[in-house]
């Protein structure tokens, strides 16, 4: 189950692609100006709202102390923005953003455009970027332009973020004189070919022929860089907070019946020494890009896979401001393509431009001019999903600007995957599971597109490695405190992965004669023959007190659908029961679009039906669960 925890996830996409754009803290602009982005890196918090762009001249009287501000208002506003999570109220959010921002007439001078990323699936919106963009104004700053805003959900922010930011930077651009070379000319292509290589962010370096491959595996590899730094191959360039390690996998095995045309793996991993989580908290896996993209790509490129690369991973701020150096490795092409970039990519319509630029080839060249063009690339490349990779193929003269470490500078970073922790801690340790369902389609484009998260996992054999680490987020799903508080947990499909922790924990705590409050689980598949995961370890549980109830959905059984929220409607007065005389906490994993809005409409409902609540009553108690942290979720797109 991949989990994309809502606007967490909004901001680490914002922060992935950021960084596989620009290289955050040295990001160039022309002599004269300073432009921050508002996210903080490092610490442990790294969950910040509202992604604000500062872009303003610098150094002056007025805007130096603009400038000297605009740390201090960041470093705060991710502290104060750490504590927003889904179910959080917009009051305090609000509490937030003002905590976040100078008041009175202290943003005199400070000139600033926000640009919000947020997903439409949360109920506070873009609150946060609103509240900062008014308080910014009201506190006597001057906006640059009207919020911006963009939702991650669909087709993603980044081409709402390149225009924003081509819009802005023009505009600064006018107000200070400064000439931009005209598309097309010999002045442009040397400044792409300039913002390619101030865009280097992987050390990569192709070594002569003659030099010999040793053949380590890249996991050896990047055990020795733990040992030499101390932290993982996070620090290379990846816009995350985290260590990685070599997790060997100990068990994978199938869930779904033969037959049922899908495959979902319980994968057991073994965590190294010190690195503990707790039930419901999330793995993070780095993905791979899958053998046969890998080879398309080293055959486009002409190279066999064999030839020695010399890689010199980066090493975080942190980490260099402890004299820390990274000494290079060598790896082959082959592990370069697997591991550096996201070999799937497809271009932002900037890159399409870029590639323009760049192209030697002018029928080629106008080619890619034309594609750039909105309307093309839309229907051409975003809708299509057309790869980087897809469009090298049909522009071959591209070839000859993109070697190998050009390459993989070009495409964004493989992005690590998050997966609920289907385990619990109390039963073993030193272990992790997750339940991951196999992602495999084809892209209107007629590209096989294998999940790097998923493949990487499944394909993984027992005794091989993954390379991932606990997350250093705190996850929303918690058990209560008292075990004796009623759970009622729901979670069609891969959904029921953190539940499996919880009972398992549940199971722990029985053993050890605690005694358990009731626990409800609602799950949801298609036929009780075919997907029904966990059925026999689910079933022992009911039978042992662990759970005291399980309700199971069939949607493809009988002649119509039965979903979990048909369920806990039927089973409302026992729930309601649950919820207002004993204080029951509800968990809710899963499909964040359909599934999770008809499960509190459901409750809604119940609420309405058991609890005697007017429609806009029955709103109000859920608002109210959401704000007492008893209505929790954690649901993906
Ligand atoms: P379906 O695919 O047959 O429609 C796990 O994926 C289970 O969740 C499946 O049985 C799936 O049913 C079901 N599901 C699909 N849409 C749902 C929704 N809107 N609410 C709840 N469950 C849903």
């Amino acid at each position: 189950v991949r989990t994309c925890i809502g606007q967490q996830f909004a901001l680490m996409e914002a922060k992935a692609w950021l960084a596989s754009t620009y290289d955050l803290f040295t990001f160039k602009l022309p002599p004269g100006f300073t432009f921050m982005p508002s996210h903080k890196e490092g610490g442990a918090s790294p969950n910040l709202q509202g992604l604000a762009l500062q872009v303003f001249p610098a150094p002056g009287a007025r805007t130096a102390s603009a400038v000297a501000r605009v740390p201090a208002f960041f470093g705060k506003g991710a502290a104060a923005s750490s504590c927003h999570r889904r179910s959080d109220s917009l009051s305090r959010i609000h509490a937030g953003a003002e905590a976040a921002c100078p008041a009175g007439g202290a943003a005199a001078g400070l000139r600033y455009a926000v640009f919000g990323v947020g997903s439409s699936q949360w109920e506070t919106f873009h609150a946060f970027p609103k509240r900062v963009d008014a308080r910014l104004a009201a506190a006597g700053g001057e906006r640059l332009r009207g919020l911006a805003t963009a939702d991650v959900c669909g087709c993603g922010f980044a081409d709402a973020f390149e225009a924003w930011q081509a819009d802005l930077l023009a505009e600064l651009l006018a107000i200070h004189n400064v000439r931009v070379p005209r598309k097309g000319s010999a002045a442009a292509a040397a400044a792409a070919a300039q913002g390619f290589a101030s865009r280097r962010r992987v050390g990569l370096r192709m070594l002569p022929e003659a030099s010999p491959f040793p053949g380590a595996s890249l996991e050896a590899a990047v055990a020795t860089l733990r040992g030499v730094q101390g932290r993982g191959m996070g620090a290379d360039g990846l816009p995350l907070d985290f260590t990685f390690s070599l997790l060997r996998v100990v068990r994978s095995q199938e869930l779904q019946a033969q037959g049922s045309g899908r495959s979902t793996k319980h994968v057991e991993l073994a965590l190294p020494q010190g690195m503990a989580y707790t039930a419901g908290s999330h793995l993070l896996i780095q993905a791979a890009n899958s053998r046969h993209l890998v080879a398309g790509a080293l055959a486009l490129l002409g190279l066999s896979g064999a030839e020695a690369v010399e890689w010199t991973p980066a090493v975080t701020p942190e980490a260099a401001a402890r004299g820390c150096v990274m000494p290079p490795i060598t790896i082959s092409s082959a592990q370069a393509l697997t591991w550096l970039s996201d070999l799937a990519a497809v271009p932002t319509r900037r890159q399409v431009l870029e590639l323009a630029e760049l192209c030697g080839c002018p029928p080629e060249a106008a080619a890619l001019w034309e594609l750039a063009a909105e309307d093309n690339y839309r229907q051409q490349v975003s809708g299509p999903r057309l790869s980087v990779l897809e469009l090298l193929a049909r522009h071959r003269s591209l070839l000859a600007a993109l070697p190998l470490p050009r390459l993989i500078n070009f495409l964004p970073r493989i992005k690590p995957r998050y997966y609920s922790i289907a385990s619990s801690p109390r039963s073993a340790p030193d272990r992790a599971c997750v339940t991951v369902a196999r992602v495999e389609l084809t892209t209107p484009s007629g590209r096989l597109h294998r999940g790097p998260g998923s493949c990487t996992l499944h394909d993984t054999p027992v005794g091989g490695f993954a390379m991932g680490s606990v997350s250093g987020l705190v996850s929303c799903f918690r058990l209560p405190p008292d075990p004796a508080t009623p759970l009622i947990m729901v979670g069609p499909g891969t959904g029921v992965a953190p539940f499996m922790g919880f009972l398992e924990e549940r199971q722990a705590l029985q053993q050890a004669g605690a005694t358990l409050g009731p626990a409800v689980l609602f799950f949801g598949c298609r036929h009780p023959a075919q997907d029904y995961l966990y059925r026999e370890l689910l079933e022992a549980w009911r039978a042992s007190g662990v759970l005291s109830g399980l309700a199971v959905a069939f949607s493809r059984e009988g002649p119509c659908k039965v979903y979990v929220q048909d369920l806990i409607k039927q089973q409302g007065a026992q729930l309601w029961a649950l919820l207002d005389k004993q204080g029951a906490a509800v968990y809710v994993c899963g499909d964040a679009r359909r599934m999770a809005p008809g499960v509190a409409a459901a409750f809604q409902a119940v609420a309405q039906e058991w609890g005697g609540r007017s429609a806009s009553g029955a709103a109000s108690w859920l608002g109210s669960m959401r704000e007492a942290k008893r209505y929790l979720e954690d649901v993906w797109a």
